[in-house]
């Protein structure tokens, strides 16, 4: 039946029917809120393309971890920064057990143990050279040296009482290797939060200054994804659940929402998003300019994630978008 007696615009007349006849929803439990700890430094240091977001101190972090529980957000993410004297060739400040990740995950599940903790497991915050693996003498970045090492980091993560594990290097084989080094320390229940398909994007540059993670030379395509391959994208993910990922993600988020549904339809899983630094920059540039709308942007973008396959939203407008949520 078409027009006149099929009128779609009938479902959009008032708010409750709207509400009512919603196909996506968006709670405060299916976010995450990424926080950016040091172990020295002030309490807390602005970011500069990153307005409202801090770096802070462990003790800070706790009280972020409280609010973060307070609004109902799903979980925090962990990422760690590191001074250069703390920064080696290896990057063994990952697997620190006095390591800044280490310490502020065992500061949060003391004072907020019904708070999920996960923390994202990468190199590139402790090592010299700021990437993601092991560095040959060449300058490529090896990948089964690195996994070894990656999978240490997950360890010691989780033995600080981490409930999930993140890995967000791209080295081949990592997540086989973070599942095996688990199991064998009897962590068999931490779950593996798998980066399957991050792409090697320009969006990430606001992130990098906030830890401090730039490469010092050359760039991350060589083992991050190319942009322009969503069909890999899925080949990424497929092996990840093979390796064992309980949970896998797309990153950045808005420029790839395609590749958030492929990853769900082929996945079965749940899939995490990752609403990346600069796309949060994107907006908060505009919003302060007054081009946007801050409050229905964020919502709208949020939603769409969801909307494209993403059961879990990693973002910097968590507890904004929670407040919202609420009124
Ligand atoms: C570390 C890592 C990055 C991000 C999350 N984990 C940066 C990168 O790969 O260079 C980016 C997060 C963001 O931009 O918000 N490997």
């Amino acid at each position: 039946m078409a027009f006149p007696a099929t009128r779609p615009r009938r479902l959009r007349s008032s708010a409750p029917l709207r509400d009512l006849v919603r196909e996506t929803d968006l709670g405060a439990g299916r976010l995450v809120l990424p926080l950016f700890v040091a172990a020295e430094g002030p309490p807390r240091a602005p970011i500069a393309a990153m307005p409202v977001v801090d770096r802070v101190s462990v003790a800070e972090a706790v009280k972020d971890a409280g609010e973060a529980c307070a609004l109902g957000l799903g979980a925090v993410l962990l990422f760690g920064w590191a001074g250069p004297q703390d920064k080696d060739e290896q990057g063994s400040g990952a697997w620190d057990e006095q390591g800044v990740v280490q310490l502020v995950t065992r500061a949060i599940k003391d004072a907020h143990p019904e708070l999920l903790v996960i923390t994202d497991t990468c190199l590139c915050q402790y090592t010299s050279h700021g990437h993601c693996g092991f560095v040959r003498e060449d300058g490529t970045v090896e990948n089964d040296a690195s996994i070894e090492l990656i999978a240490r980091a997950a360890v010691s993560q989780a033995r600080a009482g981490a409930d999930m594990v993140a890995p967000s290097d791209m080295m081949d084989g990592r997540i086989g290797a973070v599942r095996a080094a688990l199991d064998a320390e009897g962590l068999t229940n931490t779950p593996i939060l798998a980066y399957s398909a991050k792409f090697a994007s320009a969006f990430y540059g606001p992130f990098r200054e906030a830890v401090g993670s730039a490469p010092a030379f050359g760039d991350r395509r060589g083992y991050q994804m190319d942009p322009g391959n969503g069909e890999e994208a899925v080949r990424e993910a497929l092996l990840d659940v093979q390796e064992g990922a309980d949970i896998v993600m797309v990153k950045p988020a808005l420029p790839y929402l395609d590749v958030i549904r492929r990853v769900k339809d082929a996945t079965k899983l749940p899939v995490a998003a990752y609403n990346v630094s600069g796309e949060y920059a994107m907006v908060k540039a505009a919003a302060a300019a007054g081009y946007l709308d801050e409050r229905a942007v964020v919502l709208e973008t949020l939603t769409a994630f969801r909307r494209a396959g993403a059961d879990i939203v990693i973002t910097y407008h968590a507890k904004d978008a929670a407040r919202w949520l609420q009124t």
